[in-house]
């Protein structure tokens, strides 16, 4: 079956698992060959309770049902399947007799979405199989846009809140920091110990809020970019020697930067910052102890999905991965991770806001995030940015 790499209706057949359902062992076999040969991956059941239990299991795509079973037969398992509580996406065709009228509107009515008349014609199965498995990429392809849009929305309206905050906030800081200050400056014999204690607490908390109050701003400001022409990896050099003195000793900087590679635009800034953060992460899922690998090539995967804005890519992008050898992240932190404010660390050490900061950042300058994890192994970052025509600048 040919492949379309290019849509984003497109499927491949070994990302695909047929689950075939009939209790005639023969037309299994020859029904299961025919689809491996085209690349699926197959499951077979012989009987209705077990094609239940695989459904559950191992949740296929597209499920291929005999009408008649002995035991439970094809319409009540459709039924069954259909009943249960699931996400899936999973379409049912059944096989049904030919000229068969009523078990096409029996088999249409237990929730089947398709049939195919005994005995089957290949081409006509392979063409209605390709069929469901465009429709299913199609959905999926809807419900990512949608949630793209869902998430743009609530940072959008996160974004407007903060700025607000952030300037009301910043000058009620302000006050409560200078009256701390001048209350501390006072002499010993007009304040009790207690009291000096108690300010120090004070002014300890105000600096917490104020790097709350300056991480808002950043992400807020985001927007405010200046972004130049640059060599990525003069960039990224100038960067590292910036930040790599700030890592823990006990930490390995293992870097692997190619030298001659087509321009990009960024802001140094804010790049500094992107890096800055992704390394602190780093280096906290680290407990200080580890190596963190620096890597920076020309982007060479055919496609790649946006963790955060789930566009998918590919064509002429420069590659950032820093990967890590730390806690990594568990899948169901992985969803949350780039929400503002949001933080798997004990309270009052971390603010959540470096992941979301670095998400806009990226963004601003046209590129994209990808995350992936394996837990208790490490972390990988990797980011993209597009090459672009321009000259560098000197
Ligand atoms: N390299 C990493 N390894 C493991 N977990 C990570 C890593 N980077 C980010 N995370 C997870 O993502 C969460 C959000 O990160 P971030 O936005 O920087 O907030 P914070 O570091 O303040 O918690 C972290 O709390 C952590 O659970
Ligand atoms: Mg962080």
């Amino acid at each position: 079956m040919t492949q379309d790499n290019s849509s984003p209706f497109a499927y491949s057949p070994s990302d695909e698992l047929i689950l075939v359902v009939d209790d005639d062992p023969t037309q299994s076999l020859i029904i299961q060959s025919m689809l491996e040969n085209r690349g699926f991956d197959v499951l077979v059941a012989d009987n209705g309770a077990d094609a239940i239990a695989a459904f559950q299991q191992h949740n296929p795509s597209i499920i291929l049902l005999d009408a008649i079973m002995p035991g439970l037969d094809g319409f009540e398992t459709c039924r069954q399947i259909n009943a249960l509580e699931h996400d899936s996406q999973t379409a049912i065709l059944m096989f049904t007799a030919l000229n068969d009228d009523k078990s096409v509107d029996m088999a249409f009515k237990a929730g089947a979405v398709d049939f195919i008349t005994k005995p089957v014609c290949w081409s006509v199965l392979i063409a209605r199989i390709g069929y469901l498995l465009k429709q299913k990429a199609n959905v999926k392809h809807i419900r990512r846009i949608e949630e793209r849009l869902r998430h743009s929305q609530k940072m959008e309206a996160v974004s407007n809140i903060a700025n607000n905050i952030t300037h009301n906030f910043n000058n009620i800081l302000g006050s409560i920091a200078g009256y701390t200050d001048l209350l501390i400056d006072l002499k010993p014999e007009d304040k009790s110990d207690k009291s000096a204690h108690y300010l120090q607490q004070i002014k300890k908390s105000t600096q917490r809020a104020n790097t709350l109050v300056s991480q808002m701003r950043v992400f807020t400001n985001i927007a405010i970019t200046h972004l130049e022409t640059l060599k990525p990896s003069a960039l990224l050099d100038d960067t590292l020697s910036i930040l790599q003195p700030t890592l823990p000793g006990s930490i390995k900087l293992i870097k692997q930067i190619e030298q001659h590679l087509p321009a990009i635009k960024a802001d140094p800034l804010q790049f500094q910052q992107m890096l800055s953060n992704l390394l602190l992460n780093a280096s906290q899922a680290m407990s200080g102890t580890g190596n963190i690998t620096i890597t920076l090539r020309q982007f060479q995967q055919d496609s790649f999905i946006c963790s955060y804005c789930f566009h998918q890519i590919s064509g002429d992008y420069i590659e950032l991965s820093i990967t890590d050898t730390g806690t990594g992240i568990k899948a169901n932190t992985l969803k949350k991770i780039f929400d503002p404010y949001y933080s798997s660390k004990p309270f009052g050490e971390a603010v959540g806001m470096g992941l979301p900061i670095v998400q806009g950042i990226v963004h601003e300058s046209g590129g994209h995030i990808m995350v992936e994890s394996v837990p208790d192994q490490g972390a990988e970052f990797k980011i993209v940015f597009p090459v672009t025509e321009e000259p560098s600048e000197p």
